[in-house]
């Protein structure tokens, strides 16, 4: 069967496109982030996934606010990359994998998640940038992605305890899937940040560094939580880190362990962070 070797989680912000494009990563304000990667890079070059499952929210290009699904899956042959205002040079398309997905697709639905299933879609800064930080280039790229797009955008949103069970009917897919791939788990966005508002720039670190520790040790730490009070806690755009929780939960409820972290305040308006866990031997 398909067998998840780990889970990445990144910050997806439109400049880390931008800083890409321009060749800033030694800048002093990117050095630290961009070399946070260099263990995810080894890591990558000594597992080799063949797919990536990349749990991410659309931006208002594939999906707008007058039609808004909570969850959608992609099962596309091929995903092209666009840009939604950022002006942010697009990347090489993304191979899809068509039965992966419609396995994916079929394994939720019989677990009672509606998802809309997409056989096109378009992806975003936040699919493009991470799908960047960890394979630098722009591609061509080395895995076929299955696409999984959660609602952070406009109310009512999923609650994290939804995520967290969609996140784990999600791993008991891919550990039915005949074949021998191995699959990375990508979820992005986050962490704490508000893009408008009277709490613009707002940005909680405890929280923040709480909720990272969560992952390694009690994955389930933030369902306690309702959507208001994790926007509270992260800002209205800080709740992106329910696609953190989401692609987490694919790891299982066993004991994981932690390759590699960054956190990093600010990028852009957010604070950045990013983990690398993948299964305990
Ligand atoms: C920014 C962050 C995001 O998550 C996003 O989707 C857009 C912009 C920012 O900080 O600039
Ligand atoms: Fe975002």
């Amino acid at each position: 069967m398909a067998r998840i070797i780990g889970c990445v989680t990144t910050s997806h912000v439109p400049a880390i496109g931008a800083a890409i494009a321009k060749g800033r990563q030694e800048e002093p304000y990117w050095k630290e982030w961009f070399d946070g990667f260099a263990p995810v890079h080894r890591w990558l070059d000594s597992v080799r996934p063949d797919v990536a499952v990349v749990v991410y929210n659309d931006h208002g290009l594939n999906f707008f606010l007058d039609k808004l699904p909570t969850f959608a899956i992609g099962a596309a042959a091929e995903y092209q990359t666009a840009d939604e205002g950022w002006n942010i040079p697009t990347v090489a398309p993304f191979a899809g994998h068509p039965a992966l997905s419609w396995h994916v697709i079929n394994s939720v639905v019989a677990e009672d998640f509606d998802v809309t299933m997409c056989q096109e879609m378009l992806v975003d800064h936040a699919v493009c940038n991470p799908m960047q930080l960890l394979w630098p280039g722009g591609g061509p790229w080395p895995v076929r992605i299955v696409p999984v797009e959660i609602n952070t955008v406009q109310f009512p949103l999923p609650s994290a305890a939804r995520c967290y069970r969609l996140g784990q009917a999600i791993g008991r897919a891919v550990a039915t899937y005949p074949s021998d791939e191995r699959v990375v788990v990508i979820g992005t966005g986050g962490l704490s940040h508000q893009l408008d508002g009277e709490r613009a720039g707002f940005i909680n670190k405890e929280f923040d560094r709480e909720f990272m520790a969560s992952l390694i040790t009690d994955p389930s730490w933030a369902t306690r939580y309702s959507t208001v009070e994790l926007v509270e806690r992260t800002g209205s755009q800080g709740i992106e880190l329910i696609l953190w929780l989401t692609a987490r939960a694919a790891l299982g409820t066993g004991r994981v362990h932690e390759v590699a972290a960054t956190y990093h305040v600010p990028i852009s308006n957010t604070a950045a962070g990013m983990m690398l866990l993948e299964p305990a031997a």
